[in-house]
């Protein structure tokens, strides 16, 4: 019954972990949970009284495939302004979360036997979207030992007739790496010498990063190369948006038209009064963004600092987004079979770092108090004294 592609299509190997932990947690045990994937803050209240005033407004019908024109402008401007990418509003497709932007852009210009290149560790759902597009993932290592880096050798002996696209994710899930500008012009260089190679950006950690740190549009620093990249955001991490699900695509005007049209056929619009919320936040004061983005910056330093005084651990120092990727020491069990014992003998839920590539590491996030940090940081140590794995 089931489609060839459904049954290769992974399920999260993340809800494992998090289905074990609420299972434990129903029994009545203390668990301490730094899996979150999305902010602990309440959605900023003008944002909200923006979406309840639409919906009180009567904003309750279909809308544009392509987005509400006002939204769709105010994007356009951000990105013209705030991420120096010239971009008009004819460019831009409102999609439900960045995951939606992600899935039509494949969808739309990727073919079966194109090959697309993902540095490793990455987002969970990139190689699945991939797969779902008929295409294959190209997994580039890198190592903890050169601060996950991407290696820019291994990137081109990498590329082939049959290379596509590359993703880059900066600020990185899991590794909070931010990609500094010298690194993206080496990289726009390789893009120069293969013109067949797309490029697709997720920035949507770009507002939660560590003070001194710059986040940086790729598209803004290639403009030559602005047909050729696509970039995803979305307003679910800085604006602590999940459950509206708004996320954007933009790029080469093609490519975008023919995701309008799979999004007229698939899901038709994002829910209408949803992306008067969306434009409320971009209209709105900043501040929110700013305050929320210095608190992780505070919880990220007490994770940080703690999980480097545990001894064995390894860590590339995370400059954005929420999370922390430590390594694991050498002898450990793998990340699943590590989890899996924090989680029974101390109530800690982590992250395998499996699930992002990368089996030697686990992600801990700080979108959590600091009270859980501690928390969380005093179990992880326990565990690991206990099996004496440091
Ligand atoms: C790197 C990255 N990209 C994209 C997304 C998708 O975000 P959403 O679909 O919630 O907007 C996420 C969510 O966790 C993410 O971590």
């Amino acid at each position: 019954m089931i489609s060839q592609r459904a049954v290769d299509l992974k399920p999260s190997l993340t809800l494992e972990i998090s289905a074990r932990a609420k299972a434990l947690q129903k029994e009545g045990r203390n668990i301490c949970s730094l899996s979150a994937g999305e902010p602990d803050f309440a959605t900023p209240e003008f944002i909200v009284e923006a979406t309840v005033k639409a919906l009180k407004d009567g904003l309750t019908r279909y809308g544009p495939a392509a987005g509400d024109p006002e939204l769709r402008e105010a994007i356009a401007n951000k990105l013209s302004s705030w991420n120096k990418v010239p971009t008009s509003p004819d460019q831009v497709l409102v999609t439900n979360g960045g995951k939606q932007a992600i899935y039509n852009l494949f969808q739309v210009i990727l073919n079966p036997g194109d090959e697309v290149i993902i540095p490793v560790p990455y987002w969970l759902s990139y190689p699945e979207i991939v797969r779902l597009a008929g295409a294959k993932p190209i997994f580039i290592s890198s190592s903890p030992d050169d601060g996950f880096k991407l290696n820019l050798e291994k990137l081109e002996d990498n590329i082939r007739d049959q290379t596509k696209l590359l993703i880059l994710n900066s600020p990185s899930n899991p590794t909070g790496r931010i990609i500094s500008r010298v690194e993206m012009e080496a990289i726009a260089e390789i893009l120069r010498r293969h013109p067949q190679i797309l490029l697709m950006t997720d920035e949507i950690y770009e507002f939660i990063i560590a003070e001194g740190e710059e986040h940086i549009s790729f598209a803004a620093i290639a403009p030559d190369l602005i047909d050729r990249i696509f970039i995803v955001n979305g307003f679910a991490k800085a604006w602590a948006m999940t459950g509206f699900r708004l996320g954007y695509l933009t790029g080469n005007l093609k490519v975008l038209k023919a995701s309008i049209a799979l999004q007229s056929q698939s899901t038709s619009n994002v829910c209408s009064f949803a992306q008067r919320g969306a434009l409320a936040a971009l209209n709105g004061p900043k501040e929110c963004i700013y305050i929320m983005s210095k608190t992780y910056s505070v919880r990220r330093k007490l994770l940080t600092e703690g999980l480097t005084k545990i001894n064995g651990i390894t860590l590339v120092e995370p400059k954005g987004a929420f999370y922390a990727f430590p390594q694991l020491p050498e002898g450990s069990p793998d990340s699943m079979t590590f989890c899996k014992m924090a989680l029974e003998e101390v109530g800690l839920a982590l992250i395998p770092g499996e699930a992002f590539g990368e089996d030697r590491c686990v992600r801990a996030s700080c979108a959590v108090s600091t009270e859980t940090i501690t928390d969380g940081l005093s179990r992880l140590s326990n565990i690991m004294s206990r099996y004496n794995i440091n």
